[in-house]
């Protein structure tokens, strides 16, 4: 702000010298010529009288030309006796000027003095010839205190343009650090704060231009990676947690095991067995959070190609087909197309997604139950709908059970040694296929997993 101030000063100081310098130089030489014009005049009229020196001829007409004036006028002889003065101080009296002298000798003079009051007079001398011969000099005083003033106030008038214009600079630069500065310099403190991690803040929205915008997109910004930040803490505890149960229990065995002085064999073996599955649950853990945590970087990349939706879904029952005899549920299937063999999408993760989807629902579904899976074209989608007879999902858990490590009743999957990242995992393979993942259920009466995937792959990443 300092500076546009000082260099607006600067240039108007400079402008201003430049203007009174070409002004006082015209208006001095306007005078300077005016004044020899009247000395021109008076040379010509007293010349005839200078020869004789008739001094009172030269003061008549002399007196007559200079009247209404300002002039002093001086007419003196070769030897500079002063013949005539227009303030009649001088009369007889020899007066030495060196213009006086210079016009004495046949050159035209002039010169600019100030006097004891300060104030400036513009003198010129003209020579008085009769033929060749210089009979006398007509010295002219002009006073310039009419152009001074002049001047002056043409000076003044450029003082208070410039103050006035340096007042107005600063009020406009200081209107601009206001409107411009000042948010720049917050969204800057605001950029470090985030880069030092704390995302709690925020930068004000003032007005509705682009910087109100700026505001908001910084301050968004925030909330996300506030968001994110919690996610991510919330995710290190929860894996810490889940992967610290099994721990535990496998210390509770081998202690038991260990302070069990000869223990029984056919003991030992049951604690081995269950030692075993709880070496499953942690391995099947940590699986799906590499799996999770390559999705979430961006390694596991979709793999698109065209892929034959039925023999996905045919392969899936396949593999399920043992878990759900084992239960008595009737798995079967119900295709409204006839042939889907060229949609391009990424075989392995959609068909993790519809195997735990397909899989959650014979675990969850009673003894007896079924579990169907249906295909149809919807609009420009595939929809693939997993379908159970089992206790349902209460309507306030519906969006939550697709988030990491969440389960309802932690006590019932216990026993079905799930890991709450199932449907996290199904739901990110989806959104991966610029698809939808819909669940829709009453408890008590099952659930309808619908998985929404664009007929042409035309999406983010494929
Ligand atoms: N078909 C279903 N019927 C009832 N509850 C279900 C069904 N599918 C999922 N759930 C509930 O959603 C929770 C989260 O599922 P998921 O992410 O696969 O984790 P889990 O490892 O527990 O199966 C499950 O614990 C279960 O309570
Ligand atoms: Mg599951």
């Amino acid at each position: 702000m300092a500076t546009y101030i000082i260099v607006i000063l600067t240039t108007l100081i400079l402008m201003s010298i430049y203007i009174l310098g070409v002004l006082g130089e015209n208006l001095y030489e306007n005078e300077q010529i005016k004044l020899f014009a009247k000395a021109n005049i008076m040379t010509d009229t007293v010349r005839s009288y200078v020869v004789g020196e008739d001094r009172d001829k030269i003061e008549k007409y002399s007196a007559q030309l200079l009247a209404g004036s300002t002039t002093r006028g001086i007419v003196v002889n070769p030897t500079y006796n002063v013949l005539y003065d227009s303030n009649n101080e001088l009369n007889g009296k020899v007066l030495m000027r060196d213009i006086i002298k210079s016009a004495s000798e046949g050159e035209q003079a002039h010169t600019v003095l100030t006097n004891d009051l300060g104030i400036n007079l513009m003198t010129v001398a003209v020579p008085v010839k009769n033929g060749e011969k210089i009979i006398g000099v007509v010295y002219l005083v002009q006073a310039m205190t009419d152009v001074d003033k002049t001047i002056g106030y043409i000076r003044f008038n450029l003082i208070m343009f410039s103050v006035l214009i340096t007042i107005l600079v600063g009020f406009l630069s200081f209107g601009m650090s206001y409107v411009v500065t000042q948010p720049v310099d917050e969204f800057a403190e605001a950029a470090n704060e985030i880069s030092k991690g704390n995302f709690e803040k925020r930068v004000k929205v003032r007005g509705r231009n682009e910087f109100a915008h700026l505001a908001m997109t910084i301050n968004y910004m925030c909330s996300e990676l506030e968001n994110l930040e919690n996610n991510r803490r919330k995710f290190v505890s929860d894996a810490s947690h889940e992967l610290k149960t099994p721990l535990a229990t496998i210390k509770l065995i081998c202690d038991s095991v260990v302070s069990t002085p000869d223990p029984d064999p056919v003991m030992v073996r049951e604690f081995l067995g269950d030692l075993s599955d709880e070496v499953d649950r942690l391995t099947r853990i940590i699986e799906r959070l590499l799996t999770l945590t390559k999705m979430d970087s961006g390694k596991s990349a979709p793999k698109p190609a065209p892929t034959d939706v039925i023999a996905l879904l045919n392969s899936v029952v396949k593999r399920l087909t043992p878990n759900a005899n084992a239960k008595d549920i009737v798995l079967y299937t119900d295709y409204k197309v006839e042939n889907l063999s060229d949609v391009i999408l990424d075989y392995d993760k959609l068909w993790e997604a519809i195997y735990n989807i397909t899989d959650n629902a014979i675990k969850y579904t009673d003894e007896g139950g079924f579990v169907k899976i249906g295909l149809t074209k919807e609009g420009k989608n595939i929809l693939i709908q997993v379908e159970d007879n089992g206790p349902g999902i209460a309507f306030d858990e519906q969006d939550k059970v697709f988030d990491r490590f969440y389960r309802p009743d932690d006590s019932r999957n216990r026993e079905t040694g799930g890991t709450g990242l199932g449907l996290a995992i199904a739901r990110e393979a989806v959104i991966m296929h610029g698809g939808e993942i819909k669940l829709s259920s009453e408890e008590g009466m099952g659930c309808i997993f619908s998985i929404y995937i664009p007929y042409t792959a035309e999406h983010e990443g494929l």
